[in-house]
């Protein structure tokens, strides 16, 4: 039997997206924000898009910055992805409370990275669209980088660490050991 399901949780037959930090900043306000609505967009050049509430204090500063950096966190931060996504930067300051640690980016000017993550795409913002009750932000990646113990061979090996899913709500999963198939 296949049952109705609201419109407003139709996103959630979508939802089982890859978790990423996003970090914004904006003079001397920082947050850091998880977001599973993410995606990849464009090769050449190298583009993707978040999508973030329009309340979120992320919107904001990424809104004044002009910039934003995707932090991508391993299995064991999942504590502090849901402690981040239970407060607002507006409120907290999530580097000193979540205890990650905020380092210099690479080629960004504002946003920091988180240190414990296993990779960081460092984006300029290139537009926004208004989606509803939330912001699709367009970012062109300035830069990007990964640890060459889990990123091998041009992809996420996920034999040696595992990458944090979320179906909504308080229910994550983990990534299993890949399986490469015969060409
Ligand atoms: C695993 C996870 C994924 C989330 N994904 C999104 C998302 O894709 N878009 C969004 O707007 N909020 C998402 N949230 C909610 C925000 O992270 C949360 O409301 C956060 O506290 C906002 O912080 P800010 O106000 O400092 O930006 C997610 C939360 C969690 C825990």
């Amino acid at each position: 039997m296949k049952v109705n399901i609201p419109k407003v949780e139709a996103s959630r037959l979508l939802n089982c997206g890859m978790v990423v930090l996003v970090t914004a900043a904006y003079k001397d306000k920082t947050t850091i924000t998880p977001c599973a609505w993410q995606m990849p967009l464009s090769k050449k050049p190298a583009c993707l898009g978040i999508a973030l509430a329009k309340a979120h204090f992320s919107s904001e500063l990424i809104r004044k910055s002009e910039e934003f950096i995707i932090n991508i966190p391993h299995w064991d931060l999942l504590d502090k992805v849901v402690f981040c996504g239970s407060h607002s930067g507006r409120d907290i300051d999530k580097f000193a409370e979540s205890r990650l640690t905020l380092i210099k980016p690479l080629s960004l000017s504002k946003t920091p990275q988180i240190g414990e993550c296993l990779g960081h795409l460092e984006c300029t913002l290139l537009d926004i669209k208004e989606v509803g009750d939330h912001y699709l932000f367009l970012g062109e990646v300035i830069c990007a980088q990964a640890d060459d113990n889990y990123f091998v061979n041009k992809c996420w090996d996920t034999r040696n660490g595992s990458l944090i899913f979320h179906l909504g709500g308080r229910s994550f999963f983990k990534s299993s050991p890949f399986v490469e198939v015969g060409r």
